[in-house]
């Protein structure tokens, strides 16, 4: 079976993996040269992943039955209407339906009409007059969001990120004029809480779920500073979180089912993975983002310990036909990212990095190549997250050992990893602050 995948991060190259234990011949589109994905590929075109005709032509070219997308932004561009109009089956969503997470507003919207849990109180401004009037009525803290796609880097926190409402209106000013901003500011209430991320395989009516992950947004150890697309994470062998209570994760998984119905009611049924981002706060989970991929980095948590089969979950949602009992290893995982240095503010990248393949198989854990090119057999930091280490094992400090062990053979100049995440310390932190939360 052909199939096309889109991206050339490291969920892309998790999914590739994924794909290439299903026997499935790859067809890769991506911009830059990820080795990974480039040494599974039959074929390969580097290409911005927005390219629309390059890429219908590409799939036509290789003569492609069924596709994978891996980011939002050729999602948010009408990449599966193109696609599915020269008869390639998309397990990914169409333009209109990708809306869950190109537009902020539209999300919220969708889940306060129907009525579905988990909402925020939130309001969308389009100008920095009305913005600011309804700032200073509000009595309690707030974020600040482009109504558009930023990659995850575009949310400000007052009480974190933003002082006081000077502060926070110099950043609407910003957002307002700026990338994502063109469709206006979203002011949401601030939730309070943990954060987890619950994803599920949707075939524009069922779901499955996959194990719960957590992500660390935060680019520094202690989960400081400004919000990144994702420093690493981890899951449990149970697949729940040591502060998420089957219960919760129930809530949640009804949240998501509701969500998938209210879409099909509204004439843009879902297909293709959809991921939760979820608060778990003193009244329940509420619903921070809904994104319409695999999250990067929780797709390499998940899809190392998939046990059925990739690309028969990845048929059977493009077709409408997925299966309810989507069966994952009893392991845990933790995944840490290797970044250039500066990431999240300011990437200093183009440096050598040298890794040691067999080093790191050899310890058991895994490497996902994300935003690094490949040049004369030497590798090349860019300006986003460049490695995933996935360490694997009966428990989240055994993974967390592993993914350390196989850290060790990763070596470069301009490179930074968050050695926290994993750690009993901070895992403890996170159960006792939900324990108070709670009580
Ligand atoms: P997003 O890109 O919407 O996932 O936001 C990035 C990060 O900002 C999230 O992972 C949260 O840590 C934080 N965040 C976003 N929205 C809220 C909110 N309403 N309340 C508290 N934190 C938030
Ligand atoms: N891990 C966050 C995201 O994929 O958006």
């Amino acid at each position: 079976m052909r199939i096309l995948t889109v991206g050339g991060g490291g969920r892309e190259h998790a999914a590739v993996e994924a794909l290439h234990r299903s026997g499935a011949e790859i067809y890769s589109i991506m911009k830059n040269a990820n080795p990974g994905i480039i040494r599974r590929a039959k074929a390969y075109r580097l290409v911005d992943e927005r390219e629309i005709d390059d890429i219908c032509e590409f799939a036509i070219e290789h003569d492609i039955g069924y596709a994978f997308i891996g980011p939002e932004a050729p999602l948010e561009i009408g990449l599966v209407d193109a696609l599915e109009n020269i008869g390639v089956k998309c397990a990914a969503p169409t333009k209109n339906a990708a809306r869950i997470e190109t537009s902020k507003a539209f999300m919220r919207q969708l889940v306060s009409k129907h009525g579905i849990e988990g909402n925020l109180a939130y309001a969308h401004f389009t100008n920095a007059e009305d913005t600011e009037k309804y700032l200073e009525m509000l009595d309690r803290e707030i974020v600040v969001k482009p109504v558009g796609l930023t990659g995850g880097k575009g949310v400000k926190i007052q009480g974190e990120h933003l002082a006081d409402l000077e502060e926070t209106m110099d950043y609407v000013r910003e957002v307002l004029c700026g990338a994502g901003g063109s469709e206006g500011v979203i002011i949401e209430e601030k939730a309070v809480g943990e954060e987890f991320t619950q994803m599920i395989f949707v075939d524009g009516k069922r779901i499955a779920p996959m194990p719960l992950v957590q992500d660390h947004k935060r680019a520094y150890e202690g989960d400081v500073g400004p919000n990144t697309g994702g420093m690493g994470s981890y899951s449990d062998a149970n697949h729940l979180l040591p502060f998420i209570s089957e219960e919760v994760r129930g809530d949640a998984l009804n949240i998501l089912k509701n969500i998938v119905d209210a879409m099909s009611e509204e004439g843009c049924p879902y297909r293709g993975p959809m991921y939760g981002q979820f608060m778990l706060t003193k009244t329940g989970p509420k619903i921070i983002e809904i994104n319409a991929r695999f999250g990067d980095p929780e797709a390499m948590n998940v899809l190392p310990i998939l046990e059925s089969d990739f690309l028969t979950i990845l048929k059977d949602m493009a077709t409408g036909k997925l299966k309810e009992d989507i069966k994952f290893k009893n392991l845990a995982t933790v995944c840490k990212y290797v970044v250039p240095n500066g990431y999240g503010i300011e990437p200093d990248a183009g440096h050598e990095i040298c890794i040691d393949e067999d080093g790191i198989r050899n310890s058991g854990a895994e490497v996902f190549y994300a935003n690094v090119d490949e040049i004369d057999g030497k590798l090349f930091t860019r300006t986003s997250r460049s490695i995933g280490i996935v360490g694997i094992g009966e428990t989240i400090e055994d993974a967390e050992r592993n993914c350390e062990t196989a850290l060790q053979y990763v070596r470069g100049d301009a490179i930074c990893i968050r050695h926290d995440i994993g750690k009993r310390e901070i895992i403890q932190k996170k159960i006792d602050r939900i324990k108070n939360l709670l009580s």
